[in-house]
């Protein structure tokens, strides 16, 4: 354990909305290769952590550091080189719509620097070959169900090859069905690409498939860190209770708080 390099660390974190804290001094750590889920109530914090991890919002105090370098010291170049390990698919997917899926796919690539069609079509094909979705190069976002659009905006992010993987809710709104098809993907992917990840959800089959180490967020604070057989038997009576409660309903904790979500995701995606 000690060996392995750390991809993420998060120090003290703090995070206000005016009144409203949500990061209360925060640790969280992150080596490579670990796939890890986060799973809280609704409204706890989780996309802000992911949103503080890849740079979409500052900490008002604490430290982040991204593969050992606080990201405070590093310039705009250096930065930018970090991010481009890193990949994340938002909550609501966050498609362009005027693009088609090929465009869709390749913008990342032609950020990146790439200029030859050829490899770009290449990686585009082979992307969408991962998530079972060959053909459909050339529909837009709005033709396709809400599940192909998860799957376009996983091939989005993956074609960029993201050390760095951060997925929020990504079988959230799905039938049970697609949601366990995405979920392996995610394993699948994982697996292929060795990737590091951290996933939040509230769907607990998914959090089972993809992550072995699971982090209870609550009150600002990571409460509870393990595996998911330590987490259901935690000491932590909130803890069990949350895992208790969304195994006998999994809708619970997974609606209040979305459009605060959604409102701040939306403005950042595109
Ligand atoms: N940019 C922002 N401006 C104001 N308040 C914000 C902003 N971003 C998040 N919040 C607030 O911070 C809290 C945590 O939001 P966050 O989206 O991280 O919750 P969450 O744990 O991801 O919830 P959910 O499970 O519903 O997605 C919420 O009360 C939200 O309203
Ligand atoms: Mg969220």
């Amino acid at each position: 354990m000690s060996e392995s390099k750390i991809l993420v660390e998060v120090k003290g974190l703090h995070k206000s909305f005016g009144p409203l804290k949500v990061m209360d001094g925060l640790d969280f750590t992150l080596s490579q290769g670990e796939n890890v889920a986060i799973l809280g109530q609704s409204g706890t914090g989780k996309s802000v952590l992911l949103k503080v991890i890849i740079g979409l919002l500052d900490p008002d105090e604490g430290e982040v550091s991204l593969w050992g370098r606080p990201i405070a010291e590093l310039d705009e170049v250096e930065l930018n080189s970090l991010r481009r390990k890193m990949g994340m698919v938002f909550q609501s997917g966050a498609l362009f719509d005027s693009m088609t899926v090929y465009e869709n796919l390749a913008f990342p690539l032609v950020e990146n620097g790439v200029t030859d069609e050829e490899a770009i079509s290449a990686v585009v094909r082979e992307r969408l070959e991962w998530v079972n979705l060959a053909g459909v190069e050339d529909q837009f976002p709005s033709e396709l169900s809400g599940g192909m659009r998860k799957r376009v905006a996983l091939a989005r992010t993956l074609a960029a090859d993201p050390e760095l993987i951060l997925y929020d809710e990504p079988t959230t709104g799905l039938d049970p069905l697609t949601s366990r098809k995405i979920s392996s993907m995610i394993h699948d992917i994982d697996q292929r690409v060795k990737s590091t990840s951290i996933v939040v959800t509230h769907d607990l089959a998914c959090a089972r498939k993809v992550a072995d180490r699971w982090c209870y967020l609550s009150g600002g604070k990571i409460l509870a860190d393990g595996t998911p057989d330590e987490l259901f038997e935690s000491d932590n009576q909130e803890v069990r209770g949350f895992l208790r409660d969304i195994s006998v309903n999994p809708a619970t904790g997974s609606q209040a708080g979305q459009d605060a979500s959604g409102t701040i995701s939306s403005g950042k995606e595109s």
